[in-house]
């Protein structure tokens, strides 16, 4: 009795402080800023489409080179062999739904996250840092969702749908201190001084807004139309919606890495996380539908105006290792001082 009841005081004294300890456990050499400055999300009230296990992802798609299944695939594909269908096509494989996706089977929608901002049971982010040398540290937030709902034109024309979507910030460290923040946005983004972001609930976290449907993460909330040269019609947007919808704390349902840029190898930071699956060089969804696929509209048949476009490829191709707090790739990286849409 008395030793029993011993022990369930132990353990209950144990269980409640876990809710931080068993968090920290799989993060514990992770550096400690890139925890406490990690972005918070708010996801969109009107989005269907929440974040989702890149796990489960798999278990719904299967990999595809012009249409037809990689025979040669391992079977099941998990995160821990994934990469394996590098030699089967590398950049040309499609992980494809299949379901068909106007059936709208449950996956597609990911999962809401609960109270304290957690998605449960469902690791829809990875942390990567790249420790650049001389207190030089870029953390990389990499968002996934399972569907991207491309948007509307002109009221009427429903473009840029795909299954699978990656989208991040990267905060860009000098000695452990925030300097920049940078969000992405279908082919490009913005950067931000890291003093001049809204943060959380009085911490020191930045808030990434979660555009409605295409992920896109903006700064601030409201409307954000595409300025050249972000302008991007084969990303079939026109305007994106941000709001104070439901709170993602992303760093609840991570998985944590460092990765190494001279040896391009990613390391985890625990030893049950899945690293393989990184090395992945295909698309994270369907190919764009042929025309003559019936779920398929491109309107006035231009091919920057479908209505369903490729899926896109995973972290290995967001250019891990940055010269600018940018991605390079042509446009100039202009680090914003003042926030704006
Ligand atoms: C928001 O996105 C959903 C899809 O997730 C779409 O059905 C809806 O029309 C969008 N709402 C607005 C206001 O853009
Ligand atoms: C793929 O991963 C699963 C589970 O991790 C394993 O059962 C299977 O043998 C793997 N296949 C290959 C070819 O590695
Ligand atoms: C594909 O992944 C394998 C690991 O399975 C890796 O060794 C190889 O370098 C990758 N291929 C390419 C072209 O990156
Ligand atoms: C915001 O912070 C206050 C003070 O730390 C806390 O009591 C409250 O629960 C927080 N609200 C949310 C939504 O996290
Ligand atoms: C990164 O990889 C290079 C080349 O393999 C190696 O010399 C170096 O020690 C690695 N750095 C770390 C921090 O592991």
């Amino acid at each position: 009795m008395f030793y029993g009841g011993l022990l369930s005081l132990f353990t209950f004294v144990a269980l409640s402080d876990c809710a931080r300890c068993k968090k920290r456990q799989d993060v514990e050499d992770v550096p400690s800023y890139v925890m406490d400055y990690a972005p918070v999300v708010h996801l969109h009230t009107a989005d269907a489409y929440r974040p989702a296990s890149i796990e489960q992802h798999l278990e719904h798609t299967q990999p595809e080179v012009d249409y037809v299944s990689v025979s040669e695939a391992p079977s099941p594909l998990t995160l821990e062999n994934l990469s394996s269908l590098n030699d089967s096509g590398g950049e040309n494989v499609y992980l494809t739904s299949t379901d068909n996706v106007e059936d709208h089977p449950d996956w597609l929608f990911g999962v809401e996250p609960d109270n304290s901002g957690k998605i449960e049971g469902a690791v829809s982010c990875a942390v990567i840092v790249n420790d650049k040398g001389n207190g030089l540290v870029d953390a990389f937030y990499m968002y996934f969702y399972s569907f991207d709902f491309g948007g509307v034109y002109l009221d009427f024309l429903n473009v840029g749908n795909h299954v699978g979507d990656w989208e991040h910030n990267m905060i860009r460290f000098q000695d452990g201190v925030p300097k920049y923040i940078w969000y992405s946005q279908h082919s490009n983004g913005e950067a931000f001084d890291f003093d001049v972001t809204e943060k959380y609930n009085g911490t020191e976290r930045p808030i990434a807004y979660s555009a409605n449907g295409t992920h896109a993460v903006y700064a601030i909330d409201g409307d954000h139309a595409h300025a050249i040269p972000n302008l991007n019609l084969d990303n079939g947007i026109v305007e994106d919606h941000t709001d104070k919808g439901p709170v993602w704390d992303p760093t609840l349902s991570a998985y944590y890495y460092s990765y190494n840029a001279s040896s391009e190898t990613f390391t985890a930071y625990g030893n049950s996380t899945p690293v393989d699956w990184l090395y992945f060089k295909g698309h994270w969804g369907d190919e764009q539908y042929r025309d003559s696929n019936d779920l398929q509209e491109c309107f006035l048949d231009i091919d920057g105006l479908c209505k369903y476009t490729n899926g896109p490829t995973g972290p290995i191709d967001k250019q891990l290792d940055r010269k600018e707090v940018c991605p390079d790739n042509g446009i100039p990286c202009i680090l914003r001082k003042e926030l704006g849409p």
